[in-house]
């Protein structure tokens, strides 16, 4: 059963004060900025709702193992995570973005000289983890996908999403857009039986 529109905004509110990685944002800061930077772009509301959520998974990963979530000694496969989480209240052009993201950056290591250059080191020691750069057949997979357009959009702003004390819409502005985006069928259904099972 996916998180509600409410259950995913406290979670952002409640895990979002923790620190984004090594970076100097908080996870919360970082959503915002990466669904700003979005927006600010002309994207589409649900490719701005994916920004939003890209590291959903980071905050679960948190929640469950009860452990901050700036450890780098292992991949959290954060963008694996959400996906259960947000399937079935979300459309795919808000899942695959998020699911795609990380290999956005291995694939832009292998496409655009100076990229890798250009991450900071938290980035850079992630990208060893989960996988390093792609390989030129793998890159070239990844390009056929659908929506791999979106994540690398996505993964751009993710890449600037990390200014200290940047003013941003509160959250209760990208909120009201993931309402708007959420599969209305669905989320009435789940709802229903929430009320029922409580
Ligand atoms: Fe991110």
């Amino acid at each position: 059963m996916p998180l509600t529109v409410n259950e995913i905004a406290r979670l952002l509110k409640v895990r979002g004060v923790s620190q984004y990685g090594r970076e100097p944002v908080s996870q919360l800061e970082h959503a915002l900025q990466c669904a700003h930077l979005a927006e600010q772009a002309g994207a589409s509301t649900a490719l701005t709702v994916a920004a939003l959520l890209h590291d959903l998974g980071h905050l679960l990963a948190a929640e469950r193992d009860n452990r901050a979530d700036d450890d780098l000694s292992c991949d959290d496969l954060h963008q694996y995570i959400a996906l259960p989480f947000l399937r079935g209240l979300l459309p795919d052009a808000v899942l695959e973005p998020i699911r795609l993201h990380v290999d956005a950056k291995r694939y832009l290591c292998h496409a655009e000289a100076g990229y890798w250059d250009n991450l900071s080191p938290a980035s850079k020691r992630s990208l060893e983890l989960q996988g390093g750069v792609f390989t030129a057949f793998e890159a070239d997979q990844f390009l056929q996908l659908s929506f791999s357009n979106d994540a690398l959009k996505l993964r751009r702003w993710d890449d600037l999403a990390k200014v200290p004390g940047l003013r941003t819409p509160p959250l209760a502005w990208y909120t009201d857009q993931l309402a708007q985006v959420a599969l209305p069928d669905n989320q009435a259904v789940y709802q229903r039986l929430r009320m029922l099972l409580c």
